[in-house]
């Protein structure tokens, strides 16, 4: 039997015994995702974990994952085998958030008139800060919807930390945008979303270069790409959609029907056997994503089984109180 089977066959025989969910994002190695309980896109995930039965979840992606299921869920034990931070969600902390308000503010925009919405990809300080301001959290699969019932408060949005996303989501509804630190006050006053100039750095792998080879090598091809990438890319694609959203898209492909992908390397790669393509010369892993092993995930259930856990979250309770008002706002946006 390989070492990956029987690696797999201790963590299947324990996660029972001791009655653990274990949840995985799509962007985890095959030999990870074929492990879990729940697989889904950020939203599905913090939604299908918080309801899961289970005191335990062990959550194999990267740290807000994690962090969203204990703010939702502080009654539940979240485990994870790495607690990889998300690159984009580094960028961005309680501090720069408060510096951006200012910078609007520099701009001409009174605080009152701020509604902020921050993308899952943020820590619990961030999520709180938004929280206390009156705003709330979105995914990928969520922002327009979000954005769509935040706008209805006649405030301008800042939006944190993905400029891709903010800008992408303003493009699609027709609003104008501006990004902190680039646009001149003036573009700042004038724009109806304000972004933050973060980004993922995987997602900025997907260029217009690769768009023109992949059509002009393979004409009629289509382009599905996440909206983590740069705008330029989203507006000549054919579909801009989630992890969920893009698997659903190709799924509905016909077999024959070639089709580029744009997000991260072990999504795309199980998406379908033929037909189907990254779209990138390199290889778009996700570094953080990709740190977790089955060695780990056997590793914090023998910590749970020892009555000693490994990489346990937790969250301090005024941070999590702010953080979870943000988070279930957008459940209660999306479900609205
Ligand atoms: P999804 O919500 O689409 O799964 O995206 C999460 C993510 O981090 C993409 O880079
Ligand atoms: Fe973060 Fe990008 Fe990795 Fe998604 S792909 S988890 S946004 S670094």
């Amino acid at each position: 039997m390989s070492d990956i089977r029987s690696l797999q066959q201790k963590i299947e025989k324990l996660k029972k015994e001791l009655g653990v969910t274990i949840v995985a994002h799509y962007y985890q190695k095959d030999e990870v995702f074929e492990i879990a309980d729940l697989t889904g896109d950020s939203l599905e995930l913090a939604k299908r974990a918080k309801e899961s039965e289970d005191e335990w979840i062990l959550f194999c992606g990267v740290g807000f994952m994690g962090q969203s299921v204990k703010i939702l869920a502080p009654h539940k034990r979240v485990v994870m085998p790495k607690i990889a931070c998300c690159a984009m969600a580094r960028m961005i902390d309680s501090t720069y958030f408060d510096q951006s308000v200012e910078a609007m503010e520099e701009a001409g925009i009174k605080k009152e008139e701020i509604l902020p919405i921050t993308y899952i990809n943020s820590g619990a300080e961030v999520k709180a800060k938004v929280g206390q301001m009156g705003g709330a959290v979105c995914t990928s699969s969520s922002a327009v919807k979000i954005i769509e019932k935040a706008l209805q408060s006649g405030k301008k949005i800042l939006f944190v930390p993905d400029r891709c996303l903010g800008q992408n989501v303003a493009r699609q509804m027709g609003l104008k945008s501006a990004v902190i630190g680039i646009d001149e006050p003036q573009k700042i006053k004038e724009a109806d979303i304000v972004c933050y100039n973060g980004f993922c750095s995987v997602h900025q792998l997907f260029t217009l270069k690769d768009v023109e080879f992949f059509r002009k090598r393979y004409p009629g091809i289509k382009i599905a790409v996440h909206p983590e990438c740069d705008p330029a890319v989203c507006e000549v694609a054919d579909f801009v959609g989630s992890t969920s959203q893009i698997i659903k898209y190709v799924q509905s492909l016909p077999p024959e029907q070639k089709v580029a992908v744009g997000t991260e390397y072990n999504l795309v790669h199980r998406l379908r056997p033929t037909n189907t393509y990254v779209l990138s010369s390199t290889k778009p892993e996700c570094p953080t994503m990709n740190e977790t092993s089955l060695e780990d995930v056997l590793d914090v259930l023998e910590g749970i089984e020892k009555g000693a856990p490994l990489n346990e979250i937790f969250v301090d309770e005024e941070t999590r109180k702010w953080a979870n008002v943000a988070l279930e706002r957008m459940f209660e946006y999306v479900e609205g």
